[in-house]
């Protein structure tokens, strides 16, 4: 079913159900108005750590935290009806094991209402995914370019070019039989996006992959012009609302400067003159 047909919020079986379907919409979204203008039109909204970077100002997602994920969460959860709610688990909640990865992922769902995590990793995290999945927590896996990794990583490179592609396929299969509902593939080459596109069997969900994935997500903040400090190439700007929001802070400044904001259609009279002696 198209997200804008929705009355009520998909779950991680609808998500799954849509492999080889309508391709998926998703963005990311960290407050309650950015949420109610995309509910209904994404099938699922992600509350990302990249929250950290887009509204928060830190150079990279490793400075998130539990408490940032679960504040951004709840605002987000408020704007959504009809959208399903998947959130991040930050960078340190979840690479320890299995344990330390259900105790993080249950605070964020039961705290939060989403109806899924998405952690980042692949062969690694077969066993964490598995382990959450058996217990009652719809996993989507993110594999490619893992920005949790950058250190590892050496930096935001594309991943699984050439003799890496192996490797990539490798951690989409493992991710797909742990029991991911979903995958997210970020920064690999299109033809390698279309190859796990075609074997696994859930559905994958490209950002810098293919237009042959089976849905696409993109950073809000990226796609309306708002986060200026880097656009990767993945990213189509649909709005340049940057300058605008500006410009119009701009002409805001200059009229109070003028005095003539606020206006006299921006204040308030009396119901009747003023009486009385002056103070
Ligand atoms: O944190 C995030 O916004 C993400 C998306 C880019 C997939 O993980």
């Amino acid at each position: 079913m198209s997200a804008t047909a929705r009355k009520t919020a998909p779950n991680a079986q609808d998500i799954r159900a849509q492999k080889g379907g309508v391709p998926l919409v998703s963005l990311t979204a960290y407050t309650t108005p950015m949420a109610r203008l995309m509910d209904g039109h994404c099938d699922f909204v992600l509350v990302g750590d990249s929250v950290g970077m887009v509204l928060h100002g830190l150079s990279s997602t490793l400075g998130v935290t539990m408490e940032m994920m679960i504040l951004h969460g709840q605002a987000v959860a408020r704007g959504l009806e009809r959208s399903m709610l998947v959130i991040d688990m930050p960078f340190g909640s979840y690479e320890e094991g299995p344990a330390q990865a259900f105790r993080n992922a249950a605070r964020l769902m039961a705290e939060t209402g989403a109806g899924a995590v998405k952690l980042e990793g692949g062969v690694e995290m077969a066993e964490t995914i598995r382990f959450l999945v058996k217990r009652g927590i719809p996993v989507m896996a993110h594999i490619g370019l893992t920005p949790q990794s950058i250190n590892t990583l050496g930096g935001y490179k594309v991943q699984g070019r050439d003799d890496q592609a192996q490797a990539v396929l490798a951690d989409a299969h493992a991710v797909a039989d742990a029991g991911a509902f979903s995958v997210v593939l970020e920064k690999v080459p299109a033809t390698l996006a279309d190859r796990i596109t075609d074997e696994v069997a859930i559905p994958t969900i490209g950002i810098g992959a293919s237009v042959g994935c089976d849905g696409q997500i993109l950073v809000v903040d990226d796609m309306l012009g708002f986060f200026t400090a880097f656009k990767p190439k993945f990213v189509k700007r649909y709005a340049d609302l940057g300058p605008l929001a500006e410009a119009a802070i701009a002409e805001y400044a200059a009229e109070v400067r003028a005095r003539s904001f606020p206006a006299a259609e921006h204040v308030f009279g009396d119901q009747a003159p003023v009486k009385g002696p002056k103070a």
